[in-house]
């Protein structure tokens, strides 16, 4: 563990944007999340994402490499996750790939300014448009010069995301999330980023990391983990709503009208950097699936369920009808399986002895014309070293509540060896 923990018995005054979940506990505090309207379905931008995805993996645990001095446990024994040749920051406008974005409204600096951020749990920094940013023009612009809190820390930096590469200059300053202050939050301020990220392509103005520190090329805290270490939550968890409507990030407690039944609860290794768990098994239309390991990442900054050759195919298996989508074009990849648009598949993933399921309208991700229609689950990219590990994404987080546990058990607990752990419960 990184942290310790103690309860913060102040109360935080509510600050604009912010919106009280619980009356009893005021400083458990939500902002609420948008989303980009549905479009057409475009495969080559989600082919694409999941090239830098697998970048964004293989940065994650060089980072973790230097951080703690020891390789990652779930980085490929030979070989990388990405290739080589895959460009950092391929062109490729990723317009349907914001149907999937979900972002919220964070203030930074003093005086403080308001930025949208989109929510990723698959990285671990914040990054916002700085003023030398040339792609960044039509973003709110964040200028460390006009905060009288912003402190440079010296360091440059490049991140990698899901849409492509961002590098800048890391500073400190006081973030504000939901009304929660975080003084001393680290930040990326961009001097250049990846055409994905400008003001068409890119509906937010940056991106807040809600992994774990070990993931940070410099070694800091993120700014979740900063309120946690500044004492300012009651319990050092969040949680995310990503429905089609009301959506919402919970700081410092969690939203039980939104959820039904109680939270099933699965261990995190919060040495990994990465809020990586176990599930059970899936099942496809309610046939068990044979698959090899059930190593998973949640990333909130992937689309897809990907996992490896084999296990994909075995699922598409249980799917009348269906075969891998193998264009000649090579910019839809061969990744992607399709099954005949008329049948409904009821897939289901199961954590903690409780099964999850997945809506049928979700796992279609729509038509690529002759009554096929292209299914949620996919493998990873061919070219890549397959990782021992799933990456689970939006398909399935907007199926459930989902809340990111620091170790809430040993604050109840009165102690400070409370576990960090991932939690799942159907939406109200
Ligand atoms: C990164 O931070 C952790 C926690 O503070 C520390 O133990 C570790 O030594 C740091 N790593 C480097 C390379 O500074
Ligand atoms: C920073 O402050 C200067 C002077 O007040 C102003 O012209 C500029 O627009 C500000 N920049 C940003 C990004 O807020
Ligand atoms: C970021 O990338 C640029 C260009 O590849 C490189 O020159 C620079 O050294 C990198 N900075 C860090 C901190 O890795
Ligand atoms: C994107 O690639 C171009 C050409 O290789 C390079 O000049 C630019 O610095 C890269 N941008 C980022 C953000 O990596
Ligand atoms: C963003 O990039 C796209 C190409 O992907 C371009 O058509 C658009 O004009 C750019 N927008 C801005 C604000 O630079
Ligand atoms: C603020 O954060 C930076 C980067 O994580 C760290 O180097 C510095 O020691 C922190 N300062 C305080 C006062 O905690
Ligand atoms: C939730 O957990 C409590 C305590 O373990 C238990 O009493 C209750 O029956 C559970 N409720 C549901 C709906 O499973
Ligand atoms: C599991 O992995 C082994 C070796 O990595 C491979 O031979 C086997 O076919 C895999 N099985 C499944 C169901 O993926
Ligand atoms: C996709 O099709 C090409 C020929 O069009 C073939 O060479 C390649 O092996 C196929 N890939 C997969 C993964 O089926
Ligand atoms: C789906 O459509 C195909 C032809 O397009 C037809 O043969 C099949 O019976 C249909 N299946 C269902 C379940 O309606
Ligand atoms: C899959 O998991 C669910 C929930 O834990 C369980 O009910 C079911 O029996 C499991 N299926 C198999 C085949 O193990
Ligand atoms: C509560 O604390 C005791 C030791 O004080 C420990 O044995 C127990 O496992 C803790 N329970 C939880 C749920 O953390």
């Amino acid at each position: 563990m990184y942290f310790s923990f103690a309860v913060a018995l102040a109360a935080f005054p509510f600050l604009v944007g912010a919106v009280p979940v619980e009356n009893s506990r005021r400083n458990v505090l939500s902002i609420p999340l948008s989303k980009r309207g549905p479009s057409q379905l475009d495969v080559r931008s989600l082919h694409a994402g999941t090239h830098h995805t697998m970048a964004k993996f293989q940065r994650g645990f060089e980072a973790f490499e230097r951080n703690t001095g020891k390789r990652h446990p779930l980085a490929p024994k030979h070989g990388r996750l990405d290739k080589r040749s895959t460009p950092g920051n391929a062109s490729i406008p990723l317009t349907d790939f914001h149907e999937f974005m979900w972002y919220g409204t964070i203030q930074v600096g003093t005086p403080s300014k308001e930025y949208s951020v989109n929510i990723d749990t698959g990285s671990a920094n914040l990054f916002l448009p700085g003023p030398s940013c040339q792609s960044c023009q039509g973003h709110t612009i964040y200028d460390p010069s006009n905060s009288s809190t912003a402190k440079d820390l010296g360091l440059s930096a490049n991140l990698t995301y899901a849409l492509g590469n961002v590098a800048g200059h890391v500073f400190a300053d006081t973030v504000n999330l939901g009304g929660l202050e975080a003084s001393n939050g680290t930040l990326v301020v961009a001097s250049d980023v990846a055409v994905n990220f400008n003001a068409t392509n890119f509906g937010a103005d940056g991106t807040l990391g809600m992994g774990l520190r070990g993931l940070s090329p410099f070694n800091a805290t993120t700014i979740f983990e900063t309120l946690v270490e500044e004492n300012q939550l009651e319990e050092p968890v969040f949680g995310l709503v990503l429905a089609e409507s009301n959506s919402e990030l919970i700081i410092g407690g969690r939203d039980s009208s939104r959820f039904k039944g109680n939270l099933s609860y699965t261990p995190v290794d919060s040495g990994m950097g990465y809020w990586h768990t176990k599930f059970d098994n899936i099942t496809i239309n309610g046939n068990d699936i044979q698959i090899n390991n059930t190593e998973v990442i949640i990333d909130t900054g992937n689309v897809l369920l990907l996992g490896d050759q084999i296990s994909i195919g075995n699922i598409y298996k249980g799917i009348p009808g269906s075969a891998r989508f193998n264009s000649s074009d090579p910019s839809f990849g061969s990744q992607f399986w399709t099954f005949p648009c008329n049948t409904t598949v009821n897939a289901s993933i199961s954590f903690d002895n409780t099964p999850f399921d997945i809506s049928p309208d979700i796992f279609n991700l729509g038509t690529i014309g002759g009554g096929l229609c292209v299914g949620a689950f996919a493998e990873f990219p061919a070219g890549a070293t397959y990782p021992g590990f799933w990456v689970l994404g939006d398909v399935f987080l907007r199926n459930v509540y989902t809340e990111f546990d620091y170790g809430s058990n040993g604050i109840k607990n009165g102690t400070q060896d409370g576990k960090v752990q991932i939690g799942f419960a159907q939406l109200a």
